[in-house]
């Protein structure tokens, strides 16, 4: 069959050209969403009366009848078709004859292909969001099995205060709700539907575009033709959340390979997450986060591809426009298999509670206490701070920690000092006192566990 656009020219296309122009090989992914923009279409042309009622219903089974092949692996694409629009048509040719061909009355690629992806960003917007809801509950349940866990919290990568576990885990269960927030937020941009703007500017057909819009679940119809075939900003968003998402999961995944490393020992990560080394027999590698680590830089990319590709684009739709597809498939595909993976990775990870209480006590990360007790007894927390320092630096000389100073030795560097200090050093009662809203003290981190199970109960 000719191709859809050969009425203009008298030679064949050049092979490698058409290899070159086609994007069959990747948006045949749009398949159903191109059936489902041209459902809404065929049946609003109908409705206007630009269609007969016979054509209407012939072209709306026919489609259907298309969907159903495709689902069942019976057609195959053709490159010579181009891309998904032109091969769905010519397949409803196959399946209703020449009535096919009205279809793309009052139509253009450049409005069905990004109503097609405004279709699809939805469906995987509302995918990932669930995705992260169900990774939330994962975090949140890990988390209330960990309330009283302490380990050390780091700033600088160096121990800083003892923290609770689930405190420690709970800050990415709020760093996903903002992931979800986000992609939430930018599904109410992409609530509008592009199709009756043609190719660029309208068209002369009476047609209905609200009643499209109405059909397809859109909110609206973009205000603007020449905008709604040009922009792809609902595309840049996606993958922008997606980037600051892998960015989050990315963060995750380093401490979870750091903490089951030897010299922290904190977690053991299930033996169905990991892989072995074919040369070190003793080797346990953490494949799994290292590839989530790894992932997040082609994300980034797809944002860069993309924002590069839109950079310095005339107005409306240009070719270029077909690049944005792959940076999108990858991103989802990402995401997707990522998500899937680090809840299962969570809920089999083993906790070493033992260690990370071992962690707090054998170093000097309740000095903070120290400063804060002598302040408390009045010492201006500047000096109380210079004090805590040198007793410190005193216990490091001596190989001691400072459950272990005496009192005396106490006594040496500030009167202020009783016995009453050693209840306040022990790591429970160091995470325990901070008891401040968001803080880590145990009942607040049971707050924020209400809190948690609040945002997700929705
Ligand atoms: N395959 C094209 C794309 O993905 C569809 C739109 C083609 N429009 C055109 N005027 N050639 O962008």
């Amino acid at each position: 069959m000719s191709k859809a656009w050969s009425g203009r020219f008298t030679k064949e296309m050049d092979r490698l050209v058409e290899e070159y122009t086609s994007s069959i090989s990747f948006d045949y992914r749009l398949y159903r969403e191109d059936i489902m923009g041209s459902l809404a279409h065929v049946q609003m042309l109908g409705e206007k009366g630009i269609l007969s009622l016979a054509e209407t219903e012939a072209i709306k089974e026919g489609l259907l009848v298309v969907k159903e092949s495709i689902e069942k692996g019976e057609v195959e694409f053709s490159l010579a078709h181009e891309d998904i629009h032109i091969n769905i048509e010519k397949l409803l040719y196959d399946e209703i004859g020449p009535v096919a061909g009205k279809l793309h009355t009052a139509r253009s690629r450049n409005d069905q292909v990004a109503t097609d992806l405004h279709l699809y960003v939805r469906d995987k917007g509302e995918g990932i969001v669930k995705l992260l809801g169900e990774v939330q509950v994962v975090i949140l349940n890990l988390a209330k099995q960990h309330i009283e866990t302490v380990l050390p919290g780091y700033t600088h990568l160096q121990r800083a205060q003892p923290v609770s576990f689930a405190h420690h885990l709970l800050a990415y269960f709020w760093m996903l709700e903002r992931d979800k927030e986000r992609f939430r937020d930018s599904l109410q941009r992409n609530n509008q539907s592009p199709l009756g703007a043609g190719a660029l500017a309208g068209t002369t057909f009476p047609i209905d575009g609200e009643r499209v819009a109405e059909i397809l679940g859109f909110k609206r119809v973009y205000a603007n033709s020449m905008d709604a075939v040009s922009d792809r900003d609902f595309v840049v968003e996606f993958l922008a959340n997606a980037s600051i998402l892998m960015m989050h999961l990315s963060r995750l995944a380093e401490e979870l390979i750091l903490w089951s490393s030897a010299e922290f020992s904190f977690i053991e990560l299930d033996d169905a997450y990991c892989t072995g080394s074919s040369i070190m027999p003793q080797k346990k590698n953490p494949d799994v986060p290292e590839l989530l680590r790894g992932k997040t830089g082609r994300v980034y990319g797809n944002l860069m591809g993309l924002l590069t590709v839109l950079k310095g684009l005339p107005m409306t739709y240009n070719k270029d426009l077909q690049e944005d597809k792959e940076f999108l498939f990858d991103t989802v595909d990402t995401l997707e298999a990522s998500l899937a993976l680090i809840g299962p990775l969570l809920q089999t990870l083993k906790v070493n509670v033992e260690v990370m209480y071992k962690a707090c006590i054998q170093d000097y990360s309740n000095a903070t206490e120290l400063a804060d007790y002598l302040a408390k007894r009045g010492l201006p927390f500047r000096e109380a701070h210079e004090v805590t320092g040198r007793i410190v630096l005193y216990a490091i000389e001596k190989e001691k920690f400072l459950l272990d100073l005496s009192l005396e030795e106490y006594l040496g560097f500030s009167e202020l000092f009783a016995s009453d200090v050693y209840a306040l050093l022990s790591p429970v009662e160091v995470v325990k006192r901070r008891a401040n809203q968001g803080g880590t003290g145990f009942s607040e981190v049971q707050r924020q566990i209400k809190r948690a199970a609040e945002v997700i109960e929705g």
